[in-house]
């Protein structure tokens, strides 16, 4: 069943400000820390589409870095969340409100490889991966984790210990957590290494990983390797995080990648797409492990408000009503078939509707994005050298706009490589 939108104002007009005139406000009222991908002041967004303050529209590949999996503004969504807004915004620990009880029970069903799920809600990916490392300190009383080269986890200073995706990520923030070793990733080996000579099993209470490398460059580990981190994993005693915070709520095919890959982890991070815009995040792990985390132990304000969990339970309505996992599969499998034909690209790899195509350099690839957006494409880049396309529209896209978007790209890379 296909979505009914409310269709746009044309944005911009005489009584509007313009794109440039929102830009020189933006630039005196925030903090220039914030980097921002595009001049695009967007006031709309309707599906796969944004709209600018000129009324000029966007295809959106970028999904707002893989968080409206189903789409902007998708009307079940919408209304899901005026439906619980006009009833009850907050609570907090004050109480109990029934829609985290409803959601996480949700979840327990879409993580068929753990036995007994339960959830714990926060706000956002970074404090996934932090609440994630305290769990893990207590269920297994042992401090050191271990991370993986190029991996992504967050802004916090622990989620920072962790991440290794670029270094400027880490620069002048130093001393940060201890006890992280950063092993290579999809190299066995290399992590045997590590576990013999510098981080014995003894001291690490958690291995953390990204099941796809997301903002290191969009990279499908060997199956083998993920299987690999199981066995060192139980033979070690420590916890198998993975960080599903971009692979989950159908990016990869199935509701988690830990689905598609056929790897079962002791703890699973979500956050960005569940809530297809509202934050949202969490950690799912069996009752055997929470019961390890007293009561008390970690916490959240905002965790799990009413208002998010009402979107995220419309949002795996969506997901499931729109065949969205299959479709995943199906248009990511075109993408890799059609951009892989087209001469340029180093390589081009994914799984689902998480593409890479990686272009020999920075420069290329910052000319094809440029162009992209000339011709009203909005794509990402990622990975270490920037050099990376990265195609993450929504999941509800339909396949004619997903064909217009690759014929986009592909004139885009004829014209610059
Ligand atoms: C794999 C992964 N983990 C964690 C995060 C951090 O999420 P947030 O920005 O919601 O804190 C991100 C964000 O890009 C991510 O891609």
């Amino acid at each position: 069943m296909s979505a009914v939108y409310h269709l746009p104002e044309p944005g911009g007009s005489e009584f509007e400000p313009t794109s440039a005139e929102w830009l020189a406000r933006d630039e005196a009222a925030l903090a220039g820390v914030l980097p921002r991908i595009t001049d695009v002041v967007a006031v709309r967004g309707m599906g796969s589409w944004l709209w600018d303050a000129d009324g000029r529209r966007y295809l959106d590949f970028g999904s707002g870095i893989a968080v409206t999996n189903t789409g902007h503004c998708h009307p079940k969504v919408v209304a899901a969340i005026t439906a619980q807004a006009e009833t009850l915004i907050h609570t907090s620990v004050v109480a109990h409100p029934t829609g985290m009880i409803r959601l996480a029970e949700r979840l327990a069903g879409l993580v068929p490889f753990m036995a007994d799920p339960q959830v714990f809600f926060c706000n956002s990916g970074a404090e996934a991966v932090d609440g994630s490392l305290k769990l893990a300190r207590r269920a297994t009383g042992k401090p050191g984790v271990i991370a993986f080269r190029r991996a992504f986890h967050g802004r916090t200073l622990a989620a920072t210990s962790l991440t290794t995706a670029k270094g400027k990520y880490r620069e002048g923030y130093e001393p940060l957590l201890p006890s992280v070793t950063i092993a290579p990733y999809g190299d066995l080996d290399g992590l045997d290494e590590l576990l013999t000579l510098q981080a014995p099993g003894v001291n690490i209470g958690a291995m953390i990983v990204e099941p796809v490398l997301g903002e290191g460059g969009y990279v499908v580990p060997p199956l083998s390797w993920l299987a690999g981190l199981r066995e060192r994993c139980d033979r070690h005693g420590m916890l198998l995080i993975f960080d599903e915070v971009q692979t989950g709520v159908g990016r990869t095919g199935r509701p988690f990648a830990a689905e598609t890959f056929g790897v079962a982890p002791d703890v699973v991070l979500f956050a960005k797409g569940i809530a297809s815009g509202l934050p949202l995040g969490g950690i799912i792990a069996s009752r055997d492990l929470m019961d390890r985390w007293p009561t008390g132990a970690h916490g959240s304000t905002f965790g799990g408000n009413p208002v998010s969990c009402a979107a995220a339970l419309a949002t795996l309505d969506v997901l499931e009503e729109e065949g969205c996992y299959e479709r995943a599969r199906r248009l990511g499998s075109r993408a890799v078939e059609r951009l892989g034909a087209v001469p340029g690209p180093v390589d081009v790899r994914g799984v689902g509707l998480m593409i890479g195509v990686e272009l020999r350099d920075k420069t290329v690839a910052e000319a094809v994005q440029a162009r992209c957006l000339d011709d009203g494409l909005i794509v990402l880049l990622c990975g270490p050298g920037e050099n990376v396309l990265r195609l993450i529209p929504p999941l509800t896209i339909t396949d004619a706009d997903f064909e217009h978007g690759l014929d986009i790209i592909v004139a885009a890379i004829a014209a610059t490589v």
